[in-house]
Order: C-alpha cells, then structure tokens, then sequence
C-alpha cells in the first residue's frame, strides 16, 4: 500500500543514518529547524530589541495558536512555557489549599513531574489521593470515578499513560469531576500530534503538554491550555512582568493581571526554543492528526503481531482504541538487548518492567518496524535468551 506520508521522510536528517523508533522519547527533529533558528539569530543580530515588538513579545502566544489549531482549541487559549512541571506550577499558585475542597486526585501512572509538584503541595495542604494501577498498564477508570468527591479540588491526570501508553477516558473522569464541582489538568504530552485531542469536546479545564515527543519540537517548549471561561478567575502567584496588564508600565507594587492569556506568562520568554519547536507543529499540522493515528496504530499492531509471532512478551493495552504510539516488548536481559540495538543505529529505548519501547510516527517505514523486531529476535537468538 502506498504510504503518502512517507514523502516527509526527507525533512528529517536523522532518518537517513538510523532507524529512528524513539519519537515516544524524542521526535526526529525536522530540517526547518536549522533554518528557523538561523532566523532567530539574524534577526537578534539585524533588529535587535526592535525584535521584541515585531513578534518576539507575543510569541508565547502565537507559537500558542498552532497547538490550538492541533488541539482543538480556540486560539489564544494556549500558552507556551519551559515545561509540564513548570505550566503545572503555575496552575497550582492559583488555588488555595486550605479549605475543605483541597483533594487532588491522581494516579500512580502520572509523569514524576507531575507527581512530585503535587506531593510537594501537601505542604500548603493539600491532600493527595492516589489511585493505584493493578497492572502497570491501565488505571481503572471506575476506580479515578470514585476517588473524585465534593472534596476534590484538582484531578492532574495523563491523556496517554507514559508508562503503557494506555489511553485515559478523560471525558468521562472530566464528566464526574465536574459534577462535584472539581476541575481538571489533563496532561497531553504522550497524545498531542499522534493521538487526536480535542481540548473544548472534551471540555477539561485545563491542558498541559511538552514538544520534545510526537510534535518533535525539541526539549523547552511545554504549554499550558486554560478554557477561556476560566480565565479571570484565576490569578497565578507564580508570576512576573510579562502577565501584567500593562506591562512597559513598569508599575511598582502588586501586580494588574492582564486580561487574557497572558496572564499565565511570568518573566521574559524564551524566545531561541519557540522558534525551535513551532516547525515540527507546523508540520503536524499541515498533517492532521487523524492520518498520523491511523497509521500509528497499522505500525503498532504489526509490531506487536510479528513479536507476539516470535513468541516474546509484549506490553501494551489489549484495545487498539485505548492505546498510544508506544508498544514495548519485553525481552530478557532487554537493557543489554537495547544497548545493541542502539550499536546497530536501532534507536529505542529500554524501561524496566516495560522492556525495549517502540515508538514509531508517521515518518517510518513498515520495513523499519520489521527489521527492528527481527533484530530483537536475532538478538535473542544469539545470545541463547529465553522468552
Ligand atoms: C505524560 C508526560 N508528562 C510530562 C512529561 C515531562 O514532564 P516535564 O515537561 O516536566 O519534563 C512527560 C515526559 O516523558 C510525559 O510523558
């Protein structure tokens, strides 16, 4: 069958030195990136602070908007930030923590990230309510249905399991959480530009995502969705003059937030990875999530197909709906496994309780995806590995 997105292969450099199958840890980094940091550079050089009013100032929103566009989002909801842990940080400094409503619910799926910036506001009050994973691959969605009460403030909960690439039914969870009057950080990094997102369907209140995967936009771009509505309500402590209703103002004393978005800005941005990351959006746009995912999950099953074929241990949700890009096949000795696959240009990963992770996009080849199984099998063969 003729793949159509194959022709993208060339604005890729790394695919043509390695069998590139880590787009689950870090995306291929695409041509025009040189280019739009070459950009970056001249136009420091040329305009100088001139740059800061012709474009560089709004950034944060404008690189904003192609996201919105990919994650169906009206524009100027998205902010652009350094990180998850950063454009979490500032959600949570705009919550109290010291009345009856300070539940957070989360599982033990979550990114660290995550995690960690939530378990550190038990200082302030917080309770923490963590829902368990019996497997290591799904979190029971009965089981975040439940734990989510009239106490509950906040639900940080993942799109795509980084883990197992298990797909969260965030509608439902989104439904009860808003019944008992709680709001909603869905995290999208495993999801945004390979599995389709739809930030006002589904109606969360807020999004939190990064570039370095599926959107191959490189490390220090993450970003932060508020739904419009909610945006006057909030007024984050973590703050700084670019969230300043008027900020040349250089006003002394407690901050005016700006009306809009922009108040979930702080201090100056940064400008170099924003020209780094919005070409990979540009493309993931250009191509449209849904032919990303259908082939994603074509490639996936083969992978899992021809490994299972092979008699090795997958790990991977059952249900081809409620699964990321990611598949993992669990070999013995799979570190020691990996480490050879990455001394024969085979680049995956290895995590353990996982085993080697696969994470093809829309820019590899199905031979790629069969070559690499086989050479786990040639591999395993030997070196006399059981299954
Ligand atoms: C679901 C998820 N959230 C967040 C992150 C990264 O967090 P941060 O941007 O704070 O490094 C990752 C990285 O793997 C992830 O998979």
């Amino acid at each position: 069958m003729a793949d159509d997105l194959l022709r993208w292969r060339d604005e890729f450099p790394i695919l043509s030195t390695s069998t590139y199958l880590i787009s689950n840890s870090l995306g291929a980094m695409p041509r025009g990136v040189r280019d739009s940091l070459a950009h970056f550079a001249d136009t420091w050089a040329t305009r100088g602070v001139r740059a800061w009013h012709e474009g560089w100032w709004e950034m944060p929103i404008t690189v904003g908007n192609i996201l919105c566009d990919i994650l169906g989002a009206p524009h100027g909801s998205i902010t652009m930030h350094q990180n998850v842990a950063v454009a979490e940080a500032i959600l949570a400094s705009c919550f109290d923590f010291s009345g009856k409503r300070n539940k957070i619910v989360y599982s033990d799926m979550n990114f660290p990230s995550v995690m960690y910036l939530w378990e550190a506001h038990k200082r302030v009050g917080a309770r923490i309510h963590t829902v368990t994973s019996d497997d290591g691959v799904i979190v029971d969605t009965q089981k975040m249905l439940d734990a989510i009460d009239e106490t509950t403030l906040l639900v940080p909960m993942s799109h795509v399991l980084f883990r197992s690439a298990y797909i969260q039914d965030a509608k439902a969870i989104t439904e009860k959480a808003h019944k008992v009057g709680a709001k909603v950080i869905l995290d999208v990094y495993q999801s945004a530009g390979t599995v389709p997102v739809d930030l006002t369907a589904l109606g969360v209140d807020f999004a939190v995502g990064g570039s370095v995967k599926w959107l191959c936009g490189g490390p220090g771009a993450g970003f932060l969705y508020v739904r419009p509505d909610l945006v006057s309500t909030l007024e984050p402590m973590y703050t700084g003059w670019q969230a300043h209703a008027r900020p040349f103002g250089f006003e002394i004393g407690e901050i005016e937030y700006a009306a809009d978005q922009f108040r979930f800005l702080n201090g100056t941005p940064h400008i170099p990875t924003l020209h780094a990351a919005k070409v990979g959006y540009e493309i993931i746009r250009e191509i449209g999530v849904p032919a990303i995912r259908a082939k994603s999950k074509r490639l996936v099953a083969r992978i899992e197909d021809r490994a299972r074929g092979y008699g090795f241990k997958v790990t991977c949700p059952a249900d081809p709906d409620r699964r990321g890009s990611t598949v993992a096949i669990d070999v013995p000795e799979g570190k020691r496994v990996c480490d050879e696959l990455i001394r024969r240009d085979i680049v995956v990963d290895y995590r353990p309780k996982a085993g080697i992770r696969i994470g093809p996009h829309f820019y590899t080849t199905e031979e790629e995806c069969d070559r690499t199984v086989d050479t786990i099998l040639e591999i395993a063969n030997a070196w006399n590995l059981g299954r």
